[in-house]
Protein backbone atom coordinates (compact mmCIF):
# COMPACT_ATOMS: atom_id res chain seq x y z
CA UNK A 1 0.00 0.00 0.00
CA UNK A 2 1.26 3.17 -0.87
CA UNK A 3 1.16 5.39 2.13
CA UNK A 4 2.67 8.46 0.59
CA UNK A 5 1.49 12.34 1.53
CA UNK A 6 -1.42 10.48 3.39
CA UNK A 7 -2.29 11.52 7.08
CA UNK A 8 -2.42 8.70 9.28
CA UNK A 9 -3.75 7.84 12.97
CA UNK A 10 -2.40 4.72 14.44
CA UNK A 11 -4.38 3.29 18.01
CA UNK A 12 -2.19 2.46 20.48
CA UNK A 13 0.85 3.54 19.33
CA UNK A 14 3.07 4.32 22.22
CA UNK A 15 4.39 0.73 22.33
CA UNK A 16 4.67 -2.64 20.17
CA UNK A 17 3.12 -3.05 16.95
CA UNK A 18 1.13 0.23 17.12
CA UNK A 19 4.85 2.27 17.39
CA UNK A 20 5.79 0.37 14.85
CA UNK A 21 3.55 0.93 12.59
CA UNK A 22 3.47 4.71 12.98
CA UNK A 23 7.17 5.13 12.39
CA UNK A 24 7.08 2.59 9.16
CA UNK A 25 4.33 5.17 8.24
CA UNK A 26 6.61 8.42 8.50
CA UNK A 27 9.22 6.19 7.19
CA UNK A 28 7.24 5.88 3.92
CA UNK A 29 6.46 9.15 3.51
CA UNK A 30 3.44 9.77 5.70
CA UNK A 31 2.53 13.34 5.81
CA UNK A 32 1.54 13.37 9.41
CA UNK A 33 0.79 10.36 11.18
CA UNK A 34 -1.36 10.98 15.23
CA UNK A 35 0.26 8.33 17.01
CA UNK A 36 -2.61 8.10 20.08
CA UNK A 37 -2.76 6.45 23.45
CA UNK A 38 -3.98 6.54 26.69
CA UNK A 39 -1.19 8.25 27.67
CA UNK A 40 0.13 10.81 25.37
CA UNK A 41 3.35 11.81 26.87
CA UNK A 42 4.54 7.97 26.43
CA UNK A 43 4.68 8.88 22.11
CA UNK A 44 8.27 10.04 22.54
CA UNK A 45 8.97 9.74 18.56
CA UNK A 46 9.08 13.68 17.75
CA UNK A 47 8.07 12.81 14.17
CA UNK A 48 4.54 11.95 15.64
CA UNK A 49 2.07 14.02 16.65
CA UNK A 50 0.31 12.61 19.71
CA UNK A 51 -3.21 12.39 20.83
CA UNK A 52 -4.93 11.24 23.82
CA UNK A 53 -7.11 8.17 23.09
CA UNK A 54 -8.45 5.12 25.29
CA UNK A 55 -10.28 3.14 22.96
CA UNK A 56 -13.06 2.37 25.04
CA UNK A 57 -14.07 6.40 25.99
CA UNK A 58 -16.12 7.62 24.04
CA UNK A 59 -15.43 10.94 24.66
CA UNK A 60 -11.67 10.50 24.12
CA UNK A 61 -13.21 9.41 20.19
CA UNK A 62 -14.95 12.40 19.58
CA UNK A 63 -12.77 14.66 21.07
CA UNK A 64 -9.98 13.01 18.53
CA UNK A 65 -11.86 12.42 15.89
CA UNK A 66 -12.45 16.31 16.15
CA UNK A 67 -8.95 16.63 16.61
CA UNK A 68 -7.61 15.22 13.40
CA UNK A 69 -9.90 15.49 11.39
CA UNK A 70 -7.45 15.63 8.08
CA UNK A 71 -6.79 11.96 8.67
CA UNK A 72 -7.56 9.52 5.63
CA UNK A 73 -5.75 5.95 7.10
CA UNK A 74 -6.90 4.47 10.04
CA UNK A 75 -5.22 1.75 11.82
CA UNK A 76 -7.32 0.17 14.41
CA UNK A 77 -4.02 -1.45 16.48
CA UNK A 78 -4.75 -0.94 20.17
CA UNK A 79 -5.91 -4.29 21.89
CA UNK A 80 -5.77 -6.06 24.53
CA UNK A 81 -5.21 -10.03 25.13
CA UNK A 82 -5.66 -10.73 29.19
CA UNK A 83 -5.22 -14.32 28.36
CA UNK A 84 -7.50 -15.06 31.80
CA UNK A 85 -8.44 -18.85 32.02
CA UNK A 86 -12.30 -19.50 31.82
CA UNK A 87 -13.11 -20.80 35.00
CA UNK A 88 -10.70 -17.87 36.75
CA UNK A 89 -12.98 -15.40 39.44
CA UNK A 90 -11.83 -12.51 36.94
CA UNK A 91 -12.59 -14.40 33.53
CA UNK A 92 -15.91 -12.42 32.85
CA UNK A 93 -14.13 -8.79 33.68
CA UNK A 94 -11.22 -9.77 31.08
CA UNK A 95 -13.89 -10.75 28.52
CA UNK A 96 -15.82 -7.51 29.00
CA UNK A 97 -12.21 -5.83 28.83
CA UNK A 98 -11.17 -7.38 25.78
CA UNK A 99 -14.79 -7.23 23.81
CA UNK A 100 -14.57 -3.74 24.41
CA UNK A 101 -10.84 -3.21 23.24
CA UNK A 102 -10.89 -5.53 20.41
CA UNK A 103 -14.18 -5.39 18.98
CA UNK A 104 -16.70 -2.76 20.15
CA UNK A 105 -13.86 -0.14 19.41
CA UNK A 106 -12.66 -0.13 16.28
CA UNK A 107 -16.38 -0.16 15.49
CA UNK A 108 -17.12 2.70 17.45
CA UNK A 109 -13.95 4.63 15.94
CA UNK A 110 -14.51 4.07 12.56
CA UNK A 111 -18.45 5.30 13.37
CA UNK A 112 -17.72 8.24 14.77
CA UNK A 113 -14.35 9.09 12.86
CA UNK A 114 -16.37 8.66 9.37
CA UNK A 115 -18.90 11.04 10.86
CA UNK A 116 -16.49 13.23 12.05
CA UNK A 117 -14.14 13.54 8.61
CA UNK A 118 -16.94 13.22 6.53
CA UNK A 119 -14.61 11.84 4.01
CA UNK A 120 -13.76 8.55 3.12
CA UNK A 121 -11.50 6.10 4.93
CA UNK A 122 -8.46 4.61 2.91
CA UNK A 123 -7.59 2.22 5.19
CA UNK A 124 -8.62 0.71 8.49
CA UNK A 125 -7.13 -2.11 10.21
CA UNK A 126 -8.45 -3.39 13.37
CA UNK A 127 -6.75 -6.39 15.87
CA UNK A 128 -10.07 -8.41 15.58
N1 LIG B 1 1.97 -9.28 18.49
C1 LIG B 1 1.37 -10.25 17.78
O1 LIG B 1 1.95 -11.32 17.49
C2 LIG B 1 -0.03 -10.06 17.28
C3 LIG B 1 -0.62 -11.05 16.52
C4 LIG B 1 -1.93 -10.87 16.03
C5 LIG B 1 -2.62 -9.70 16.34
N2 LIG B 1 -2.03 -8.76 17.11
C6 LIG B 1 -2.78 -7.55 17.41
O2 LIG B 1 -2.01 -6.41 17.03
C7 LIG B 1 -2.26 -5.35 17.97
C8 LIG B 1 -0.96 -4.88 18.59
O3 LIG B 1 -0.26 -6.01 19.14
P1 LIG B 1 0.95 -5.80 20.15
O4 LIG B 1 1.65 -7.10 20.24
O5 LIG B 1 1.72 -4.59 19.75
O6 LIG B 1 0.15 -5.53 21.51
P2 LIG B 1 0.67 -4.91 22.89
O7 LIG B 1 2.16 -4.86 22.93
O8 LIG B 1 -0.05 -5.67 23.96
O9 LIG B 1 0.14 -3.41 22.83
C9 LIG B 1 -1.22 -3.16 22.94
C10 LIG B 1 -1.44 -1.70 22.65
O10 LIG B 1 -2.83 -1.46 22.75
C11 LIG B 1 -3.02 -0.39 23.65
N3 LIG B 1 -4.30 -0.45 24.34
C12 LIG B 1 -4.82 -1.44 25.09
N4 LIG B 1 -6.02 -1.07 25.59
C13 LIG B 1 -6.23 0.21 25.15
C14 LIG B 1 -7.26 1.15 25.33
N5 LIG B 1 -8.36 0.88 26.09
N6 LIG B 1 -7.16 2.35 24.71
C15 LIG B 1 -6.08 2.65 23.96
N7 LIG B 1 -5.04 1.81 23.76
C16 LIG B 1 -5.13 0.60 24.36
C17 LIG B 1 -1.86 -0.50 24.63
O11 LIG B 1 -1.73 0.72 25.33
P3 LIG B 1 -1.25 0.77 26.87
O12 LIG B 1 0.25 0.85 26.85
O13 LIG B 1 -1.90 2.01 27.41
O14 LIG B 1 -1.74 -0.49 27.55
C18 LIG B 1 -0.74 -0.79 23.65
O15 LIG B 1 -0.30 0.38 23.03
C19 LIG B 1 -3.23 -5.90 19.00
O16 LIG B 1 -4.54 -5.51 18.61
C20 LIG B 1 -3.06 -7.41 18.88
O17 LIG B 1 -4.25 -8.09 19.24
C21 LIG B 1 -0.76 -8.91 17.58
Amino acid sequence: MNVEGCTALVTGANRGLGRALAGMLVQRGARKVYAAARDPTAITDSRLTPVRLDVTSKEDISAAAAACSDVNVLINNAGAMLGSPALADDAEAALGIEFAVNVAAPESIEREMQAEWRKSLIASGSAP
